[in-house]
């Protein structure tokens, strides 16, 4: 077992030295218990993938160029090669923006010198320059074929995305480096993924303010139950031990005792919009919620969603009521005071949240004995044919231990990738190679697709229901719940006895 292994590493080093790209350790799997069938597919030779001859499978940013390649983002560089290692030039990656935003056409003083009208990039540059995106050199230049640096491909993507996109970029540290096409092709195609993630664990606002830590916890662990985003409401001004020291004449004592205090807030939820429902935490002072939580109440108008309160304190109870008129078209629900965060799971599965058409879309569940879990589903390639191959049935995969660090087995059948360089997790559901689906007890960084994740379960827990290191266990992926054994096998799915069952 453990020649198959080390066979297994030397080859996968050897796939890395064959592509010229870096190969660290935490790229291999890490040496672990168990070796299965899937040690085989993982050893083959690196073969080239989409339109271009010069990108192995293997490759970190296999996915990447297929991404930009099949969404006319990026072409090759001719004669079928990508040149995954060359430089992109400024005017390139302000092109890839351009056609990635749907090559709008507007109306706006081109202010470079070094842009004549009629070029490729002429209307991609006036462009990014109108969105601001680009500013130029500053002396009226905007150097389109000078390659572009990591540092302001940084800085580009951070005004369009308006967040970061190269984190894990291999070799990509920001700096005055020129960037690969490679890189350009991972932070374009890990954008495109920002607003998909974002829908499928976005309905749920975990929203809180914590003036001394305690009331952060139980935000953190609603958040993670419910896969909300969280949002900590920062005051503009910060809440000194002074100014919390209720037993003097203290700042938090005055507000609470001024109906018309509203403390500012320093920061703002982005698009309010999306959100279904709001979870409101916040610390007791003196019976009631801070004022600051007014402010909040204030500033957005929460009418139709459904909101849910929570607090701690030093032994008061949970109080809302001075909350609700703030929001009379909202649906409150019972809220609750927490000691600590281990309750926490408990009260949100009990309030039932609502869940919305596309919420429930984006979910599946797994069954594992009597053990049942669900899954909030991806919004990728991958996930759209996952769904339609469960959408036929449950299926029952026969999952054995790999590497110490997740399940594996076969689906019977070969799905699309959308792979990417990722670190799974524990929870983590992944498409391994098209062929196969693995559950994660551990961690690992490798480049697949990731599936889903499962909902607010702990590693403890997983590692418990899913015998990790312990031998086979069967999982029952389904769309509709537990099933009571109507299951396809995707063992007799791929012998194609039961395949021809499903329609
Ligand atoms: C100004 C002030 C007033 C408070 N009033 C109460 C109260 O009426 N009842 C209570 O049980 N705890 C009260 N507390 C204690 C807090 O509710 C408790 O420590 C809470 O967990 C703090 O949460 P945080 O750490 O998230 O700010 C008060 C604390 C402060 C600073």
């Amino acid at each position: 077992m453990k020649n198959r292994f080390f066979a297994f590493l030397m080859a996968a080093c050897v796939a890395c030295l064959l592509t010229m790209t870096a190969c660290s350790a935490a790229e291999a799997p890490a040496a672990g218990s168990g070796v299965d069938q899937n040690t085989a597919a993982r050893t083959s030779e690196p073969q080239p993938v989409n339109a271009f001859t010069d990108i192995p499978a293997n490759a970190w940013y296999a996915g990447a160029a297929d991404y930009v390649h099949k969404n006319e983002l990026m072409n090759g560089v001719g004669e079928g090669r990508f040149a995954p290692e060359e430089t992109l030039t400024r005017a390139m990656l302000v092109t890839i923006l351009w056609r990635q935003a749907g090559e709008p056409v507007v109306n706006y003083l081109m202010q470079f010198s070094d842009v004549p009208g009629g070029q490729w990039y002429s209307e991609a540059v006036r462009w990014a320059a109108s969105e601001k995106l680009v500013g130029g050199y500053g002396d009226g230049r905007f150097g389109p074929g000078d390659p572009i640096t990591q540092e302001q491909l940084n800085l580009i993507f951070q005004r369009y995305a308006d967040r970061p996109v190269t984190g894990g970029i291999p070799g990509f540290d920001g700096s005055s480096k020129p960037a690969t096409r490679a890189q350009a092709a991972a932070a374009v195609m890990n954008y495109a993924q920002l607003p998909q993630e974002e829908a499928a664990g976005g309905k749920i606002l975990v929203a809180y303010f914590s003036a001394t830590g305690n009331t952060r916890p139980v935000a953190e662990k609603a958040t993670e139950a419910t896969g909300g985003d969280l949002f900590e409401i920062v005051p503009a001004q910060p809440y000194t031990d002074a100014d919390l020291n209720y037993s003097t004449d203290c700042r938090a004592n005055a507000e609470q005792n001024d109906p018309d205090a509203r403390p500012a807030i320093a920061n703002a939820v982005e698009d309010m919009e999306r959100y279904d429902v709001v979870l409101l935490g916040y610390p007791i002072w003196w019976g009631r919620a801070p004022k600051i939580i007014h402010t909040f109440l204030e500033t957005y108008d929460l009418s139709g969603k459904t909101i849910a309160a929570f607090c701690t304190s030093g032994g008061s109870g949970h109080e809302d009521a001075t909350l609700r008129d703030y929001e009379p078209n909202a649906t409150w629900l019972e809220g609750r005071r927490f000691s600590g965060a281990s309750q926490v799971e408990d009260w949100v599965n009990g309030l039932d949240l609502p869940k919305t058409g596309d919420a429930e879309a984006d979910k599946m569940y797994l069954q594992i004995n009597d053990t049942v879990w669900t899954a909030s589903l991806e919004d990728n390639p991958s996930v759209s044919a996952w769904r339609e191959l469960l959408a036929k049935g449950p299926l029952t995969v026969d999952m054995s231990d790999y590497g110490g660090f997740e399940k594996v087995g076969g689906i019977g059948t070969t799905l699309p990738q959308t792979n990417r360089q990722i670190t799974a997790k524990p929870g983590d559901i992944i498409l391994y190679q098209g062929n196969s689906v693995t559950i994660y007890y551990g961690e690992n960084t490798w480049n697949f697709t990731r599936l889903g994740h499962i909902d607010g379960v702990s590693e403890a827990e997983l590692r418990e229901a899913l015998k990790a290191g312990g031998g086979n266990v069967s999982v029952t992926f389904s769309l509709d719940g537990p099933t009571g054994g109507g299951a396809v096998r995707a063992s007799d799915f791929e012998a194609k006895t039961v395949a021809q069952q499903r329609p």
